[in-house]
């Protein structure tokens, strides 16, 4: 191996040292960054990136094909497709104010056909305190269940709706109108290591073929057995900073927790992953 890496925390993530996005890298440095990335549970931290809107989809691209964010076209970048402008006002006039960004416990494009893989999150300006990020080990999560729970979520299907907080009535109704809600598997293996995850978050509503009163005690039980802090890391920014998430194995939150008056911008690309679920009513 010849990056060097250095671990983030006990729950999950690996730092890499010493690599610099601006510059070529061989297929050999990228299939260690690659191999770094899965083994340490699918979070990965990269520092001092100060890299151009090209280099941040070109590392991205290959990682897989990238989403285009049709799901929330207020929010992507106009000309960028592939970059969601996660930022406290508008970065280009016209766009949403992506604020509220991330601010429950997700996997991002749980809520559609084809789920993320993975996600590349560069910080380009971030307040001199706090707009910290969450993330949780999804493999833990599973892992730690009992084996009555683990029989119970087996064959179970979470309804997730796409919402957000704070929106506008333009982001709300446009989001109504493309987003359904999608049934995805409670436990998912993933494609890659083949151990199983839990696949929850807040915007699950119920499962399929239970009423929400009946789901409700449950997705509450697993979403707070799921974010345990000893499953987890949160993630202090500095400008320039990139950080990797797998979608298939860890869950992330936005904390919002900073003075608003100060300047919170980064950019998103969104690996997308493997069909799955499929689009359902929601049932009372
Ligand atoms: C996201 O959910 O992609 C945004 C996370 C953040 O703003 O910290």
């Amino acid at each position: 191996m010849s990056i060097k890496t250095a671990p983030l925390s006990y729950g999950l993530g690996v730092e890499v040292l010493d690599v610099d996005l601006a510059s070529p890298m061989s297929d050999a440095v990228f299939g260690e960054i690659r191999q770094a990335f899965l083994a340490h549970d699918g979070l990965l931290l990269l520092r001092n990136q100060a890299i151009t809107r090209e280099q941040h989809i070109a590392f991205s691209r290959r990682f897989g094909d990238l989403d285009t964010h049709d799901a929330v076209p207020l929010d992507r970048h106009p000309q960028y497709h592939e970059l969601l402008m996660v930022a406290n006002e508008p970065v280009v006039e016209g766009l949403s104010n992506g604020r509220y960004i991330g601010q429950q416990w997700h996997s991002d494009l749980a809520p559609s056909l084809r789920p993320a893989m993975g996600s590349l999150l560069r910080a380009v300006q971030v307040p001199s305190a706090g707009g910290d990020t969450m993330f949780t080990n999804m493999y833990a999560a599973y892992d730690g269940l009992s084996e009555g729970m683990k029989k119970l979520v087996a064959d179970l299907h979470g309804v997730h709706v796409r919402g957000r907080k704070n929106v506008s009535a333009e982001w709300e109704a446009n989001n109504r109108r493309i987003n359904p809600p999608v049934a995805q598997p409670v436990v998912r293996v993933h494609p890659e290591t083949g151990r199983k995850a839990l696949y929850i978050g807040e915007a699950v509503q119920t499962f399929e073929a239970m009423t929400q009163e009946e789901s409700r005690p449950i997705i509450d039980f697993l979403i707070r057995h799921a974010t345990r802090p000893q499953f987890g890391y949160r993630h202090r920014w500095r400008n320039n900073d990139i950080v990797m998430w797998d979608n298939r194995c860890t869950m992330h939150l936005a904390l919002g927790d900073y003075d608003q008056s100060q300047r919170r911008h980064l950019e998103r690309t969104t690996v997308l992953g493997t069909p799955s679920g499929h689009i359902c009513e929601l049932a009372a």
